[in-house]
């Protein structure tokens, strides 16, 4: 994820040279570097040094130690942002001993394609100017919203999670055409290209779904024969009872483990 939120950046005019990385392993150093064209350490104070914000991309586990690492060298004014599920403002003030204001937030994999959703919840006493800068990085990478920290797991359900559960969908929805003797490749392709364009109809007419599935059922036609096989696959209540669990998991993430 850290490579998609500096690969973003990069791609919407920051200069590779305004970035600096880090990460545990030389290897990793190594193809990021090359990769991206960025300066990267393996040490976090010295990356931080001067710089305006900090984005922190490490797993849940690590947050609280690179937290601290950084809030001392880090300057007084420059916000620390955390992308780590589960993990709370609170959790990211104490570890930098109310040094920093800090953002949590939630991108998700299609950031690295600049189609990304990124949900930012400031703590309290982030100024404007810090928030600002905080979108301007994530804006570089597709949609980004500000809610109330509340709703963190459940956007982590939902954005982050949820590509996963949409691949799912487009592998089966081309493997039924696939039993009916389509190409493999071709179906894949069209499913995915089909599941873009109801998507972008969604998002382009601002229409509820209801109301545009409702336009492409014709009385005795195809599509309410398939609709009536998802519902008797209980199709709604599945997807929601995966964003809902999925949800439930991503607040089980930042508890300490016993
Ligand atoms: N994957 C997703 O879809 C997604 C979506 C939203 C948010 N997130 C959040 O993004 C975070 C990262 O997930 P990921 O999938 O990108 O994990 P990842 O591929 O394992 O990347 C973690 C990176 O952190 C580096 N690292 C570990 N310890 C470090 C340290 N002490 N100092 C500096 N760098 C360190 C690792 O370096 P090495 O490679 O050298 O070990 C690695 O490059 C997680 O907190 C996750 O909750 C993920």
């Amino acid at each position: 994820m850290g490579r998609a939120v500096a690969q973003g950046m990069i791609d919407s005019g920051f200069p590779a040279s305004s970035l600096v990385m880090t990460a545990k392993s030389e290897d990793t150093c190594a193809s990021a570097s090359s990769d991206l064209g960025v300066e990267v350490l393996r040490e976090n104070p010295l990356a931080v040094r001067d710089a305006d914000i900090a984005v922190v991309c490490v797993k849940p586990k690590d947050v609280a130690k690179v937290v601290s690492e950084i809030s001392a060298p880090l300057k007084e004014e420059a916000p620390i942002v955390s992308i780590a599920a589960g993990i709370t403002n609170s959790v990211l003030t104490e570890a930098c001993q109310a040094q920093h204001a800090v953002i949590r937030a939630m991108p998700n994999t299609p950031c690295a394609i600049h189609k990304g959703i990124t949900v930012l919840s400031p703590s309290e006493g982030v100024t404007s100017s810090q928030l600002e800068l905080s979108l301007r990085i994530f804006d570089c990478l597709g949609r980004t919203y500000v809610l109330d920290e509340q709703h963190m797991d459940t956007v982590t359900g939902l954005s982050a999670s949820g590509p996963a559960f949409i691949f799912v969908m487009i592998e089966s929805l081309a493997d039924g055409a696939v039993a009916r003797g389509l190409p493999r490749q071709i179906a894949i392709e069209m499913a995915a290209q089909m599941v873009f364009g109801a998507a972008s109809m969604v998002l382009a007419t601002g229409r509820h779904p209801a109301a545009l599935k409702d336009d492409v059922t014709t009385p005795a036609g195809c599509t309410i024969a398939g609709l009536l096989a998802l519902e008797d696959g209980r199709i709604r209540s599945v997807i929601s009872r995966a964003i809902e669990i999925a949800s439930q998991r991503a607040s089980e993430l930042g508890e300490p483990k016993v």
